[in-house]
């Protein structure tokens, strides 16, 4: 039986409508299960604390569980490649910062793209790091610190979240800065890497303030200095490094949430919604002050930000990681 044209017509945009209506339906009925939040580095640490804190309210609006999987190594690439090989389905997210999204992608043969093989969602916060020690260490600010390394070169460890984390990068740029020489001790995350220097296994750190303050506040560790340009509002005695002698060594530890590459724009967006109302949440901004997170305006929690950030950044800072020669584990 030969059907009219028209109804052939009809079927036809009927087939092509079909899975546009069904993607919709699909997109409207995310999330339909929890959501995996896949965090690059062990738990207990700035990365992990930031994204519970921001799971935890998400979970609020997207009326969906989120789910904390910490999947670590490799200065936290093994986490971000388990982002970038999943469905784009919007039930894996990655959480990642500086180091993961930049700097490992200068230093490392990457299974994956770190700018083009995510879908951005936003930026989440930044944060300063902070030059600690162990309490019993002999010095108490950071020019005994660079005079007894001076002194003692080699004897030092320095406790780090693998090769090319944030925490090692601004490792071996302060050894270049002042001529001292230390021993690397990789962990999965700073947050084991603090537990070892409140116990006094390791000497010092550059760390996240979101995973010394709360050590420094409870006296565990010493802190001699902030790689801010402004002390922190939530610890006003902590000097800058311009203010402790080593001007200029500024490092800002950005985090941004991501999916894999092709997730559907109507489930980024929802993400993206999410995020905003987490970061506009009095009690969320209160804790993230609390552990000197800087939260970004409102016009840069977006996908096009976030995408515009971490572009510029890489533009900015592979030229001098690969120049200083910063190698991979
Ligand atoms: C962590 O959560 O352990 C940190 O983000 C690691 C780092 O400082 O690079």
């Amino acid at each position: 039986m030969k059907l009219p044209r028209r109804q052939i017509l009809q079927l036809a945009a009927g087939a092509v409508a079909l899975p546009a209506v069904s993607r919709y339906a699909w997109a409207q009925a995310y999330p339909a299960r929890p959501i995996t939040l896949v965090v690059p580095f062990a738990a207990g640490g700035p990365t992990d604390t930031i994204a519970r804190i921001m799971g935890e309210r998400m979970r609020a609006s997207l009326g969906q569980t989120i789910i904390i999987e910490n999947t670590t190594g490799a200065a936290g690439s093994i986490g971000v490649g388990r982002v970038a090989r999943a469905e784009p389905d919007g039930y894996t997210v990655g959480i990642g910062h500086w180091s993961t999204h930049v700097v490992n992608g200068a230093i490392y043969q990457l299974p994956y793209d770190v700018l083009n093989d995510f879908d951005p969602i936003s930026l989440v916060a930044a944060n300063a790091q902070l030059a600690v020690v162990r309490k019993s260490f002999p010095a108490n600010n950071l020019k005994e610190l660079i005079d007894w390394l001076k002194a003692n070169p080699d004897k030092a460890s320095q406790g780090t979240a693998g090769a090319g984390s944030a925490s090692h990068v601004s490792g071996v740029y302060f050894q270049k800065a002042t001529g001292t020489r230390f021993q690397f001790v990789p962990y999965r995350g700073t947050g084991p890497a603090m537990q070892d220097l409140v116990a006094g296994q390791i000497d010092l750190m550059f760390d996240q303030a979101a995973n010394s303050l709360p050590q420094v506040r409870n006296g565990n560790v010493k802190a001699f200095a902030v790689t801010a340009k402004s002390r922190l509002p939530s610890a006003p005695d902590i000097p800058t490094m311009d203010e402790a002698g080593m001007p200029g060594f500024y490092i800002s530890v950005w985090h941004g949430l991501w999916v894999p590459k092709g997730t559907p724009k109507d489930i980024t967006a929802r993400l993206t919604g999410a995020v905003v109302e987490a970061l506009a949440d009095p009690a969320v901004r209160r804790r993230l002050d609390d552990l000197g997170q800087e939260i970004p305006p409102r016009d840069q929690q977006t996908p096009q930000a976030l995408f515009a950030h971490h572009k510029a950044e890489i533009e900015k800072w592979w030229p001098i990681i690969k120049a200083a020669n910063v190698k991979g584990e």
